[in-house]
């Protein structure tokens, strides 16, 4: 069985460089947590279309960051979201802006655990929805073990839904994704330094070391169904949310897509697996 390559303190690295990261996140325009306090929905349109009707349905959110994500469920209609993350002052983070909304712990909690953990550390043993994505699976070195704890969490009868961008974007070239650069099937873990962080590659930050690694669609899909679950769907989308490549431009629906006439490559997906 293949084990991807994790050095020893991943977990204390990792986060370290996110703990340094929320205050800047908190206060910048990437988040715009002024605009999501007046209403302002961070879920995108296909993750809405995809999950369907939240009314009435318990949601676990892992790895939540600030709770944006989390808390847009429950302004869906989500009878209780639970956000669960490592970062213990994103969690506080998330805490503060579920108060600022106005809904209380028993609408909307957060948890400060580590995902392989989750099954210990939230209020409840299983839950209608169990949410992720968006950046969260390349933080993460074990994906078999991360299938077993998401599906773990899912309630009969409910689902597990992930958005991601898609691996095959990291095995493409940075300048016109158009060219295999990388290897698609290396699990070691890849080692960045890159001070700044997504929402200002200016700031000055000085826990910058992190480790991600790669998983491939391949990987995810067999993972979710060996830990139980049936895949109702996998969506290959031909957008994803920031200039991933330069030759990416941003259309009027905010997406990044390739320009017209260049060949398509998938850059994010999508996927529902349920319970029965
Ligand atoms: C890119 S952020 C997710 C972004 C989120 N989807 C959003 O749009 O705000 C990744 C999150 O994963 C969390 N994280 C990384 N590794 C984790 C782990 N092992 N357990 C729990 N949370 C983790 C980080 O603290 C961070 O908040």
């Amino acid at each position: 069985m293949h084990r991807p390559a994790s050095p020893d303190d991943w977990r204390d690295v990792n986060r370290a460089m996110w703990d340094e990261r929320v205050p800047i996140h908190v206060a910048s325009e990437f988040y715009d947590l002024d605009a999501f306090r007046g209403g302002k929905d961070s879920l995108r349109d296909f993750e809405r279309a995809e999950v369907g009707d939240v009314t009435g349905r318990t949601l676990l959110h892992l790895q939540c960051h600030i709770g944006l994500d989390t808390l847009s469920w429950a302004r869906h209609g989500a009878a209780q979201v639970v956000g669960l993350d490592f970062s213990e002052p994103a969690v506080e983070a998330a805490r503060d802006l579920a108060a600022d909304l106005g809904l209380g712990p028993e609408r909307a909690s957060f948890v400060a655990a580590d995902v392989y953990d989750a099954a210990e550390a939230v209020p409840d043993s299983a839950y209608d929805i169990v949410y992720t994505g968006v950046g969260a699976l390349c933080w993460l070195p074990d994906i078999r073990r991360w299938a077993e704890t998401a599906a773990h969490l899912v309630a009969p009868g409910g689902f597990l839904y992930l958005a991601e961008f898609h691996p095959v974007t990291d095995m493409l070239d940075d300048e016109t994704g158009s060219r295999v650069a990388h290897d698609y099937f290396d699990h070691t873990a890849w080692v960045d330094e890159t001070p700044g962080t997504y929402t200002d590659a200016e700031a000055v930050t000085v826990n910058n070391r992190n480790y991600q690694w790669q998983h491939t669609l391949g990987d995810v899909v067999s993972a979710l169904a060996g830990a139980g679950l049936r895949i109702d769907f996998l969506h290959e989308h031909e957008v994803t949310l920031f200039q991933r490549y330069t030759a990416l431009r941003r259309g009027e629906d905010g997406y990044y897509r390739m320009p017209a006439e260049s060949p398509r490559v998938p850059l994010m997906y999508s996927l529902k697996a349920s319970r029965r």
